[in-house]
């Protein structure tokens, strides 16, 4: 799409259900948010140290219609204002996918409406376009942008060509960096999900106690289970060995040092993350650097990557914090320039938990529309 194309006025109502969050959102022309009503399930899951899969689909099924009321409430709209239904198809976890996907389905065959499914990581991606009321006259992201998508479960550094055209330049290549914050969180005996607990804790922590690997795999490679077990082998040198009713006496071991670890840990991912995306902003000569995912809500990886770009010609995005996890109205605002595009979706569209944005040939992933 040239620039000089008009674009539609289109108002979408957009589901997101791929993990823990119901949500569902009305965006108008991919920008402004109308309302973005998220039901967190993270009470629940957090007993059980991350996400209980069956116990997530049940609770969609419970929260999704109360939540599409609120969200066409707050919006103040009815269904004759809205020009399409949109919904996260994957990837994520089948069964909670499912719950979101069929209920879009259902809203738009009842009320005669476009329905298009859109890929959760686009969701993240497109967050970078909806207005931020604290910055109402930032520019629109310019092309080729350059985005490093850091979630729960993908760490992934793609070239963006133009709306919906996407290049795959790196990717990790077992951990996720916001999945690596989750077991790290974990290990430090910190709450689900660790993220922002470990961010927390490394506030007060110093980030050169421990000396973690930076691994820097392949060219735009990233690899984090080689950091998150040198975590652990720290972790358990203040862990109490042998049997503690021993008539020697229990071992004698030194409380945790959690807000070092925690920084330390934050601190080589950081660089890592930083250290690439910098790399491949100078050789696709980037006109943007846009962070997407849960991660991207880091403070330290928000100001790192800032700081590393500042003099130069390329301005770093970043969505405000309450649209870098899980939203609806990222899934709303995706499905607008698909939408601009003329793409639509079948209704006997599926579900697919291991979605990609890129496939192996280098396209962008295209469900059977
Ligand atoms: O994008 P998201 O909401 O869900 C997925 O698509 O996976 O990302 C969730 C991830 C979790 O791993 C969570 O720990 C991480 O984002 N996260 C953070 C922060 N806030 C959320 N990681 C580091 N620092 C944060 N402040
Ligand atoms: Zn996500």
């Amino acid at each position: 799409m040239t620039e000089t194309t008009t674009l539609p006025e289109l108002t979408v109502l957009g589901v997101e259900s791929s993990c823990d969050e119901t949500a569902i959102a009305v965006v108008r022309n991919g920008r402004e948010i109308l309302s973005n009503i998220v039901a967190s399930q993270v009470d629940l899951h957090s007993k059980y140290g991350g996400v209980f899969p069956e116990m997530a689909s049940r609770q969609h099924v419970l929260a999704i219609s109360p939540v599409l009321t609120e969200a066409l409430a707050q919006a103040g709209v009815t269904w004759g204002d809205i020009d399409a239904v949109a919904a996260t198809y994957g990837p994520g976890l089948a069964g909670s996918l499912v719950v979101g996907l069929n209920f879009a389905k259902g809203v738009a065959l009842a009320q005669g409406l476009p329905f298009i499914g859109i890929n959760h990581l686009e969701g993240h991606i497109y967050s970078n376009w909806l207005a931020d009321p604290k910055r109402p006259d930032a520019p629109e992201p310019q092309f080729p942008a350059l985005i490093l998508i850091v979630s729960g479960g993908h760490t992934e550094l793609v070239l963006m060509t133009g709306h919906a055209e996407y290049q795959l330049l790196g990717r990790t290549l077992d951990d996720a960096a916001g999945e690596a914050f989750d077991k790290v969180g974990r290990l430090l005996g910190l709450p689900y999900p660790g993220g922002p607990h470990v961010q927390r804790a490394g506030e007060k922590g110093n980030p050169q106690a421990f000396d973690f690997p930076r691994s820097t795999p392949g060219e735009f490679d990233f690899s984090f289970s080689g950091l998150k077990t040198a975590v652990l082998r720290e972790v358990e040198k203040f862990t109490p060995k042998g049997n503690p009713s021993d008539p020697r006496g229990p071992t004698m071991v030194r409380p945790l040092p959690v807000e070092n670890l925690a920084a330390s840990f934050q601190d080589a991912v950081v660089d890592v993350l930083v250290e690439r995306t910098v790399r491949a902003a100078e050789q696709y000569d980037v006109k943007q650097v846009l962070l997407a995912g849960g991660v991207a809500a880091n403070g330290p990886l928000r100001a790192t990557t800032r700081e590393a770009f500042e003099g130069g010609h390329v301005p770093v995005f970043y969505p405000p914090l309450i649209l870098c996890t899980d939203n609806a109205a990222a899934i709303a605002g995706a499905a607008y320039w698909r939408l601009a595009r003329g793409e639509r979706s079948s209704l006997s569209l599926e579900v697919v938990p291991n979605l990609r944005l890129v496939d192996d040939e280098g396209r962008t992933t295209k469900d059977e529309r």
